[in-house]
């Protein structure tokens, strides 16, 4: 076996293994939404909260510094939902600073979640 056919096949290996990334990628974005995220029946202490203790505490507890912004519990969650941030900084939208900061996205089916509770208008159950 030749030096040049093991490099061609190093090489294949790679570009096999990144296209599979791109794949998984794109199936994330497109696929989401999927079907075993249930956004029925949210509730703030059994879906939202433990999705925030879980990706923001770390900076935004009380006594945490993120940018003085305390998002334990439900009152003070409440006031970056009322004045719009948490929507737009949790979807990356324009105008908003992208949480988690320095992370990626969360995935959808979180950010779903955060959304239907909102649409229900956020409420303390
Ligand atoms: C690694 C630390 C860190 C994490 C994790 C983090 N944040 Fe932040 N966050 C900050 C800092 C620092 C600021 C203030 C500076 C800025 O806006 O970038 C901030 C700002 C914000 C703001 C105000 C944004 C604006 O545009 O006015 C909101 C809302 C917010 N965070 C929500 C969240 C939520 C929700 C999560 C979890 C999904 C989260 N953050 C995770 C550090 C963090």
């Amino acid at each position: 076996m030749s030096k040049s056919f093991l490099a061609i096949l190093l090489l294949l290996s790679i570009a096999l293994f990144s296209t599979e990334g791109c794949y998984y990628d794109n199936e994330e974005d497109l696929f989401g939404a999927d079907s075993s995220c249930d956004t029925t029946n949210v509730t703030y202490a059994g879906d939202v909260a433990p999705i925030i203790i879980n990706r923001c505490y770390v900076c935004h507890e009380t006594g945490a510094d993120g940018g003085g912004i305390v998002l334990s519990g439900y009152t003070n969650t409440k006031i970056w939902v009322d004045n719009g941030r948490l929507i737009g900084s949790i979807k990356h939208a324009a105008g908003f600073s992208p949480m988690p900061k320095s992370a990626s996205k969360m995935p959808n089916c979180e950010i779903n979640t955060i959304e239907a509770w909102i649409r229900n208008g956020a409420p303390d159950n």
